[in-house]
């Protein structure tokens, strides 16, 4: 590897673990990036995209070294990239434009979003970048000839050969601010939490619990689930504001509280353990993880912490859902194409994480590891239980195509809503047929700390 040394910071460039460096505003360039980055990594250019680069949350040490440790640098400017943000000192596009000019030997390359351009002033830390080479990013789902001929011109990175990637980033869109989701996730909760009272009962036949609910949304399924006198102290954490929000509002009872918090940030166990002090809790008896593990990047990684705070025999009780596990008669097929399309969305969560806990609570050394499946069918159903099965299962996901509607409204985004939306109204239409019928497994997975 070349060695340079940084004459502005004297920081040693030799490693080079990044090829491209990616910069954005996320504001509105949350998806336009993520496209850029996965054509990049598709390419063969290992690059660095906060979102799936770091695990969890961002802070300025892991970006200023990604910045210093990479050979290119793109900037990808969209209407709010030069607000009025760029004028304050501690903005992090700013910083991360700063340090790269900064950075010598870096090879900076500016690539527009259609009309965008540069406003007339901009702080003279950064004036430089408009020296650096630009051009426009064309079209974002052009994953092929044109955007890679600019990374084979204007990078200095080579590709490298695709097995040398380790492309470890998965990555969901899914916010709890979607439409209707806590309403949706009320419905869903209260369709599994017979099962989930069940299964805690098998196995928790003493008193004085304490409880980490992880991904507790509004905290409607922690509220069910751990009503019971047996648990004293539960605690929900969520990386949602306003889900927290909601959470803090809706409760009444002392013995739940509730935590904004990341469970992927890189700082998650210290502001864990500051919360489990303030709450007088040496460790925890029960840890749940319900329908959350298929929205993070690493969620064996998220268990290893997870196990690391549980107390010597304490339980992990976490449930997925599959889509492989849907199977139906009646539907012309609907169902599996409506589950096509979503998974062609950049950005959908992994639909098929059920199958998966069982391997994944034995890789992190759980004891004891068991599998819950339940199955779900519609024969007696009422209308009314089919349409609610419908909704937390299927009507759902044009929410994910909504957001990217919104994040880059253009042709092709428009009409992959609309062809979902249509899709989702002739399914809905199949499950009010009395002739139709629908099954799928639930997955509920425990464990216990050795
Ligand atoms: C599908 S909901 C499930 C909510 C609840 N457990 C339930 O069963 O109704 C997933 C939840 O996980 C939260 N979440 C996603 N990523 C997270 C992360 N990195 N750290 C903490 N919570 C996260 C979301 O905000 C959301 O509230």
């Amino acid at each position: 590897m070349p060695e340079e040394i940084n004459k502005n910071t004297q920081i040693k460039r030799k490693d080079f673990i990044y090829d491209v460096f990616i910069s954005y505003r996320r504001s509105d360039g949350l998806y336009p990036t993520y496209l850029l980055y996965r054509n990049l990594m598709d390419n063969g250019y290992l690059s660095f995209f906060d979102k799936v680069s770091i695990q969890g949350g961002m802070f300025p040490p892991q970006l200023t070294n990604a910045i210093h440790n990479s050979k290119d640098f793109i900037l990808l400017v969209t209407p709010d990239t030069f607000s009025k943000r760029i004028f304050k000192k501690d903005d992090w596009v700013r910083q991360e434009i700063e340090t790269a000019l900064k950075t010598e030997g870096l090879n900076i390359l500016v690539l527009f979003l259609d009309k965008v351009n540069y406003p007339k002033k901009l702080p003279k830390e950064i004036d430089a970048i408009r020296d650096c080479h630009s051009e426009p990013i064309g079209d974002v789902f052009d994953v092929n000839d044109y955007q890679k001929r600019l990374f084979n011109r204007f990078l200095v990175s080579r590709p490298r050969p695709k097995d040398c990637i380790d492309y470890k980033g998965r990555w969901s869109i899914y916010e709890f601010d979607f439409t209707n989701e806590s309403e949706r996730l009320k419905s869903q909760g209260s369709r599994y939490d017979d099962e989930n009272q069940r299964i805690l009962d098998m196995y928790l036949d003493k008193n004085n619990y304490t409880v980490l609910d992880v991904g507790c949304a509004q905290g409607y399924v922690t509220r069910q689930a751990f009503r019971k006198a047996k648990y004293t102290k539960v605690v929900g954490i969520d990386i949602s504001e306003s889900a927290i929000e909601q959470a803090n509002k809706n409760n009444k009872n002392s013995k739940f509280s509730f935590y904004q918090l990341n469970i992927e940030s890189p700082t998650f166990m210290e502001e864990m353990q500051g919360i489990m002090k303030q709450k007088g809790i040496k460790g925890f008896d029960v840890v749940s993880c319900f329908l959350v593990l298929h929205h993070l990047t690493n969620p064996e990684k998220a268990l290893e912490n997870l196990k690391a705070l549980m107390n010597k025999g304490g339980m992990i009780i976490v449930r997925g859902s599959d889509d492989g596990s849907k199977i139906s008669y009646g539907d012309d097929e609907l169902i599996e194409k409506v589950l096509k399309k979503s998974y062609s969305l950049e950005g959908m969560s992994d639909r098929n994480n059920g199958r998966k806990l069982y391997s994944w609570l034995v890789h992190e050394g759980f004891n004891k590891v068991k599998m819950h499946c339940t199955v779900t069918e519609t024969s007696h159903m009422s209308y009314e239980e089919k349409l609610g099965l419908y909704k937390v299962s299927f009507a759902y996901r044009l929410n994910y195509f909504k957001a990217q509607l919104i994040a880059n409204e253009n042709e092709q985004t428009k009409a992959e809503f609309n062809e979902m939306e249509d899709l989702l109204t002739q399914l809905q239409y199949r499950f009010s047929r009395n002739d139709f019928w629908y099954a799928v497994n639930r997955f509920v997975c425990v464990g216990f700390k050795k």
